[in-house]
Protein backbone atom coordinates (compact mmCIF):
# COMPACT_ATOMS: atom_id res chain seq x y z
CA UNK A 1 0.00 0.00 0.00
CA UNK A 2 1.27 3.51 -0.94
CA UNK A 3 0.54 6.88 0.72
CA UNK A 4 1.90 10.55 -0.37
CA UNK A 5 3.16 12.28 2.94
CA UNK A 6 6.40 13.74 1.08
CA UNK A 7 6.34 14.76 -2.41
CA UNK A 8 10.17 12.50 -2.12
CA UNK A 9 7.54 9.13 -1.69
CA UNK A 10 7.30 9.15 -5.01
CA UNK A 11 9.86 8.83 -7.79
CA UNK A 12 10.60 10.84 -10.40
CA UNK A 13 9.35 8.32 -12.62
CA UNK A 14 6.21 8.19 -10.53
CA UNK A 15 5.55 11.85 -10.70
CA UNK A 16 5.72 12.19 -14.40
CA UNK A 17 3.27 8.91 -14.50
CA UNK A 18 0.69 11.03 -12.52
CA UNK A 19 1.10 14.17 -14.70
CA UNK A 20 0.88 11.92 -17.83
CA UNK A 21 -1.81 10.54 -16.96
CA UNK A 22 -3.46 13.68 -15.25
CA UNK A 23 -3.14 14.61 -19.06
CA UNK A 24 -4.69 11.92 -20.16
CA UNK A 25 -7.95 12.39 -17.74
CA UNK A 26 -8.10 15.95 -19.12
CA UNK A 27 -8.32 14.70 -22.87
CA UNK A 28 -10.62 12.09 -22.31
CA UNK A 29 -12.16 12.41 -19.13
CA UNK A 30 -15.43 10.15 -19.68
CA UNK A 31 -12.63 7.04 -20.21
CA UNK A 32 -12.29 7.47 -16.35
CA UNK A 33 -15.94 8.53 -15.27
CA UNK A 34 -16.79 4.92 -13.40
CA UNK A 35 -12.56 3.82 -12.28
CA UNK A 36 -13.46 4.44 -9.06
CA UNK A 37 -17.56 3.24 -8.59
CA UNK A 38 -18.25 1.81 -4.79
CA UNK A 39 -15.18 3.32 -3.49
CA UNK A 40 -15.12 6.16 -1.04
CA UNK A 41 -12.42 9.27 -0.41
CA UNK A 42 -12.93 10.49 3.54
CA UNK A 43 -11.34 14.44 3.92
CA UNK A 44 -10.34 14.55 7.11
CA UNK A 45 -9.27 18.61 7.27
CA UNK A 46 -8.12 19.72 10.88
CA UNK A 47 -7.68 23.20 8.97
CA UNK A 48 -9.39 25.86 6.88
CA UNK A 49 -9.38 24.52 2.88
CA UNK A 50 -11.21 26.03 -0.34
CA UNK A 51 -9.30 24.23 -3.14
CA UNK A 52 -7.48 21.65 -1.92
CA UNK A 53 -10.81 19.71 -0.16
CA UNK A 54 -13.22 20.66 -2.89
CA UNK A 55 -10.86 19.45 -6.13
CA UNK A 56 -10.14 16.13 -3.94
CA UNK A 57 -14.22 15.66 -3.41
CA UNK A 58 -14.85 16.76 -7.07
CA UNK A 59 -11.76 14.06 -8.31
CA UNK A 60 -13.12 11.53 -6.02
CA UNK A 61 -17.11 12.31 -7.86
CA UNK A 62 -15.38 12.68 -11.19
CA UNK A 63 -14.05 9.41 -10.59
CA UNK A 64 -17.53 7.71 -10.02
CA UNK A 65 -16.22 7.14 -6.29
CA UNK A 66 -18.51 8.93 -3.26
CA UNK A 67 -17.30 11.24 -0.37
CA UNK A 68 -17.54 11.85 3.14
CA UNK A 69 -15.85 13.56 6.13
CA UNK A 70 -15.43 16.69 7.58
CA UNK A 71 -14.14 20.31 7.07
CA UNK A 72 -12.97 21.65 10.44
CA UNK A 73 -11.45 20.13 13.89
CA UNK A 74 -14.88 21.19 15.69
CA UNK A 75 -17.28 19.13 13.91
CA UNK A 76 -14.86 15.89 14.62
CA UNK A 77 -14.11 14.15 17.64
CA UNK A 78 -11.07 15.78 17.97
CA UNK A 79 -12.91 18.35 19.67
CA UNK A 80 -13.71 16.11 22.03
CA UNK A 81 -9.83 14.95 22.67
CA UNK A 82 -9.76 11.65 20.32
CA UNK A 83 -5.72 11.13 18.87
CA UNK A 84 -4.99 11.83 15.16
CA UNK A 85 -4.27 7.93 15.26
CA UNK A 86 -7.63 6.81 16.47
CA UNK A 87 -9.86 9.10 14.23
CA UNK A 88 -7.74 7.63 10.96
CA UNK A 89 -8.18 3.55 12.48
CA UNK A 90 -12.01 4.48 12.75
CA UNK A 91 -12.37 6.18 9.36
CA UNK A 92 -10.24 3.53 7.48
CA UNK A 93 -12.93 1.27 8.41
CA UNK A 94 -15.42 3.57 6.75
CA UNK A 95 -13.39 4.78 3.69
CA UNK A 96 -11.09 2.89 0.64
CA UNK A 97 -7.92 6.54 0.68
CA UNK A 98 -7.93 9.47 3.48
CA UNK A 99 -6.62 12.89 2.44
CA UNK A 100 -5.65 14.44 5.27
CA UNK A 101 -4.92 18.19 6.78
CA UNK A 102 -3.79 19.08 10.09
CA UNK A 103 -1.75 22.00 11.44
CA UNK A 104 0.61 19.80 13.17
CA UNK A 105 4.03 18.97 11.61
CA UNK A 106 3.85 15.29 10.74
CA UNK A 107 0.10 14.42 11.60
CA UNK A 108 -0.51 12.74 8.19
CA UNK A 109 2.63 10.64 8.32
CA UNK A 110 1.67 9.30 11.98
CA UNK A 111 -2.01 8.72 10.28
CA UNK A 112 -0.25 6.92 7.54
CA UNK A 113 1.42 5.07 10.13
CA UNK A 114 -1.78 3.58 11.78
CA UNK A 115 -4.33 3.69 8.78
CA UNK A 116 -4.95 0.43 6.27
CA UNK A 117 -6.21 2.43 3.42
CA UNK A 118 -3.46 4.76 1.42
CA UNK A 119 -3.54 8.47 3.17
CA UNK A 120 -2.96 11.54 0.98
CA UNK A 121 -1.20 14.57 2.89
CA UNK A 122 -3.66 17.22 2.13
CA UNK A 123 -1.06 20.20 4.19
CA UNK A 124 0.53 19.84 7.61
CA UNK A 125 1.22 22.94 9.63
CA UNK A 126 4.19 24.77 8.00
CA UNK A 127 5.42 21.60 6.56
CA UNK A 128 4.50 20.01 3.50
CA UNK A 129 1.82 19.89 0.58
CA UNK A 130 2.89 17.26 -1.98
CA UNK A 131 -0.70 17.11 -4.14
CA UNK A 132 0.34 21.44 -4.47
CA UNK A 133 2.94 20.37 -5.71
CA UNK A 134 1.32 17.99 -8.30
CA UNK A 135 -0.36 20.89 -9.07
CA UNK A 136 1.92 23.31 -9.68
CA UNK A 137 4.42 20.53 -11.68
CA UNK A 138 1.26 20.01 -14.23
CA UNK A 139 0.66 23.59 -14.43
CA UNK A 140 4.45 24.46 -15.22
CA UNK A 141 4.44 21.52 -17.79
CA UNK A 142 1.30 22.47 -19.32
CA UNK A 143 2.00 26.10 -19.67
CA UNK A 144 5.81 26.48 -20.30
CA UNK A 145 5.91 22.73 -22.12
CA UNK A 146 8.85 21.29 -19.79
CA UNK A 147 10.08 21.18 -16.19
CA UNK A 148 13.97 21.15 -16.90
CA UNK A 149 16.13 24.19 -17.80
CA UNK A 150 13.42 26.48 -15.91
CA UNK A 151 14.61 29.72 -13.53
CA UNK A 152 11.56 30.06 -11.08
CA UNK A 153 11.66 32.55 -8.33
CA UNK A 154 9.90 31.70 -5.26
CA UNK A 155 8.25 34.70 -4.01
CA UNK A 156 6.80 35.91 -0.14
CA UNK A 157 6.48 33.74 3.09
CA UNK A 158 9.28 30.89 2.24
CA UNK A 159 9.59 30.06 5.97
CA UNK A 160 5.79 28.71 6.37
CA UNK A 161 5.26 28.01 3.14
CA UNK A 162 4.49 24.90 2.81
CA UNK A 163 3.76 24.72 -0.96
CA UNK A 164 7.40 26.51 -1.57
CA UNK A 165 9.08 23.58 0.36
CA UNK A 166 7.66 21.05 -1.43
CA UNK A 167 7.67 22.57 -4.77
CA UNK A 168 11.58 22.75 -3.75
CA UNK A 169 12.00 19.49 -3.23
CA UNK A 170 10.17 18.10 -6.36
CA UNK A 171 12.38 20.50 -8.32
CA UNK A 172 15.33 18.81 -7.37
CA UNK A 173 14.54 15.78 -9.95
CA UNK A 174 15.18 18.01 -12.96
CA UNK A 175 17.61 19.02 -14.93
CA UNK A 176 19.20 22.69 -14.93
CA UNK A 177 16.83 24.23 -12.30
CA UNK A 178 17.57 27.50 -10.99
CA UNK A 179 15.80 29.02 -8.07
CA UNK A 180 15.96 32.06 -7.45
CA UNK A 181 14.45 33.05 -3.55
CA UNK A 182 12.56 36.23 -2.73
CA UNK A 183 11.36 37.05 0.93
CA UNK A 184 11.91 38.99 3.60
CA UNK A 185 15.05 37.78 5.75
CA UNK A 186 12.56 36.20 8.03
CA UNK A 187 10.78 34.68 6.09
CA UNK A 188 13.20 32.96 4.08
CA UNK A 189 13.74 29.20 3.12
CA UNK A 190 14.12 27.07 5.98
CA UNK A 191 17.83 25.35 6.97
CA UNK A 192 16.40 22.05 6.41
CA UNK A 193 14.93 22.76 2.82
CA UNK A 194 18.10 24.34 2.18
CA UNK A 195 20.31 21.48 3.22
CA UNK A 196 18.04 19.52 0.75
CA UNK A 197 18.92 21.64 -2.27
CA UNK A 198 23.05 21.16 -1.20
CA UNK A 199 22.72 17.58 -2.51
CA UNK A 200 21.56 18.34 -5.82
CA UNK A 201 24.26 19.42 -8.58
CA UNK A 202 21.30 19.78 -11.25
CA UNK A 203 19.98 22.58 -8.79
CA UNK A 204 21.11 25.99 -8.40
CA UNK A 205 19.95 28.52 -5.86
CA UNK A 206 20.22 32.28 -4.35
CA UNK A 207 18.39 34.29 -2.25
CA UNK A 208 17.37 37.56 -3.19
CA UNK A 209 15.69 40.85 -1.51
CA UNK A 210 14.41 42.62 -4.97
CA UNK A 211 11.40 41.57 -7.47
CA UNK A 212 12.43 43.97 -9.56
CA UNK A 213 16.17 42.94 -10.37
CA UNK A 214 14.89 39.02 -10.29
CA UNK A 215 11.82 39.47 -12.52
CA UNK A 216 13.44 39.65 -16.11
CA UNK A 217 15.04 36.52 -15.64
CA UNK A 218 12.43 34.23 -14.77
CA UNK A 219 10.50 31.47 -16.43
CA UNK A 220 7.95 31.74 -13.59
CA UNK A 221 6.92 33.57 -10.16
CA UNK A 222 5.37 31.36 -8.04
CA UNK A 223 3.94 33.71 -5.63
CA UNK A 224 2.73 33.20 -1.79
CA UNK A 225 0.92 34.52 0.89
CA UNK A 226 2.60 35.48 4.54
CA UNK A 227 1.16 32.60 6.37
CA UNK A 228 -0.82 34.68 9.17
CA UNK A 229 -1.83 31.77 11.16
CA UNK A 230 1.53 30.20 11.35
CA UNK A 231 2.78 33.54 13.58
CA UNK A 232 3.44 33.99 16.91
CA UNK A 233 2.28 37.57 17.44
CA UNK A 234 -0.19 39.74 14.59
CA UNK A 235 2.67 42.88 15.09
CA UNK A 236 5.34 40.35 12.72
CA UNK A 237 2.49 39.61 10.61
CA UNK A 238 1.62 43.16 9.74
CA UNK A 239 4.96 44.46 9.66
CA UNK A 240 5.77 41.80 6.78
CA UNK A 241 2.49 41.09 5.20
CA UNK A 242 2.78 43.40 2.37
CA UNK A 243 6.79 42.62 1.64
CA UNK A 244 6.40 41.98 -1.75
CA UNK A 245 3.39 42.80 -4.18
CA UNK A 246 3.30 41.65 -7.79
CA UNK A 247 1.24 44.89 -9.71
CA UNK A 248 1.38 45.45 -13.24
CA UNK A 249 4.52 47.44 -13.08
CA UNK A 250 6.40 44.61 -12.00
CA UNK A 251 4.70 42.06 -14.67
CA UNK A 252 5.69 44.60 -17.36
CA UNK A 253 9.05 43.69 -16.62
CA UNK A 254 8.37 39.56 -17.31
CA UNK A 255 9.51 38.12 -20.06
CA UNK A 256 6.30 37.73 -22.62
CA UNK A 257 5.99 34.16 -22.00
CA UNK A 258 6.82 33.70 -18.62
CA UNK A 259 3.77 33.10 -16.14
CA UNK A 260 2.69 34.23 -12.68
CA UNK A 261 1.76 31.38 -10.08
CA UNK A 262 0.38 31.33 -6.77
CA UNK A 263 -1.11 28.30 -4.59
CA UNK A 264 -3.94 30.42 -3.81
CA UNK A 265 -5.49 31.91 -1.95
CA UNK A 266 -4.35 35.24 -2.53
CA UNK A 267 -4.62 37.85 0.37
CA UNK A 268 -3.13 41.52 -1.43
CA UNK A 269 0.46 39.87 -2.88
CA UNK A 270 -0.70 39.70 -6.43
CA UNK A 271 -2.95 43.13 -7.49
CA UNK A 272 -6.27 41.83 -8.97
CA UNK A 273 -5.61 43.67 -12.13
CA UNK A 274 -2.57 41.03 -12.75
CA UNK A 275 -5.77 38.84 -13.42
CA UNK A 276 -6.28 39.65 -16.80
CA UNK A 277 -2.45 39.24 -18.50
CA UNK A 278 -2.08 36.56 -20.06
CA UNK A 279 0.74 35.22 -17.98
CA UNK A 280 -1.04 34.77 -14.67
CA UNK A 281 -2.73 31.36 -14.53
CA UNK A 282 -3.41 31.11 -11.04
CA UNK A 283 -6.63 30.00 -12.25
CA UNK A 284 -5.86 27.51 -14.65
CA UNK A 285 -3.55 26.32 -11.68
CA UNK A 286 -6.90 25.67 -9.81
CA UNK A 287 -8.54 23.65 -12.23
CA UNK A 288 -4.91 21.31 -12.64
CA UNK A 289 -5.25 20.53 -9.55
CA UNK A 290 -8.71 18.58 -9.82
CA UNK A 291 -6.95 16.53 -12.31
CA UNK A 292 -3.86 15.82 -10.59
CA UNK A 293 -5.61 14.78 -7.70
CA UNK A 294 -7.69 12.53 -9.66
CA UNK A 295 -4.44 10.82 -11.18
CA UNK A 296 -3.61 10.31 -8.01
CA UNK A 297 -6.91 8.65 -6.42
CA UNK A 298 -6.54 6.56 -9.07
CA UNK A 299 -3.02 5.54 -9.22
CA UNK A 300 -3.14 5.15 -5.05
CA UNK A 301 -6.48 2.85 -5.90
CA UNK A 302 -4.84 0.46 -8.08
CA UNK A 303 -8.20 1.06 -10.18
CA UNK A 304 -8.22 0.05 -13.68
C1 LIG B 1 -2.07 26.62 0.29
C2 LIG B 1 -1.99 25.86 1.60
O1 LIG B 1 -3.01 25.46 2.15
O2 LIG B 1 -0.86 25.66 2.02
N1 LIG B 1 -3.34 26.60 -0.27
C3 LIG B 1 -3.70 25.56 -1.08
O3 LIG B 1 -3.79 24.44 -0.64
N2 LIG B 1 -3.90 25.81 -2.37
C4 LIG B 1 -1.48 27.97 0.35
C5 LIG B 1 -1.89 28.91 1.45
O4 LIG B 1 -2.72 28.60 2.30
O5 LIG B 1 -1.36 30.01 1.44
Amino acid sequence: MKHLIDIKDFTTEEIDDILLLAENIIEHPDDYSEVCRRKKLATLFFEPSTRTRLSFEAAMLELGGSVLGFSEAQSSSASKGESVSDTVKTVSCYADIIAMRHPKEGAPLLASQRSCVPIINAGDGGHNHPTQTLTDLLTLKRELGKLSGLTIGLCGDLKFGRTVHSLVSAMCNYEDIKLIFISPEELSLPAYVKSELAKHQNVSWRESGSMEEELPSLDAIYMTRVQRERFFNEEDYLRLKDSFILDMEKVGLMKEDAIIMHPLPRVNEISVKVDDDKRACYFRQVSNGKYVRMALIKTLLEVQ
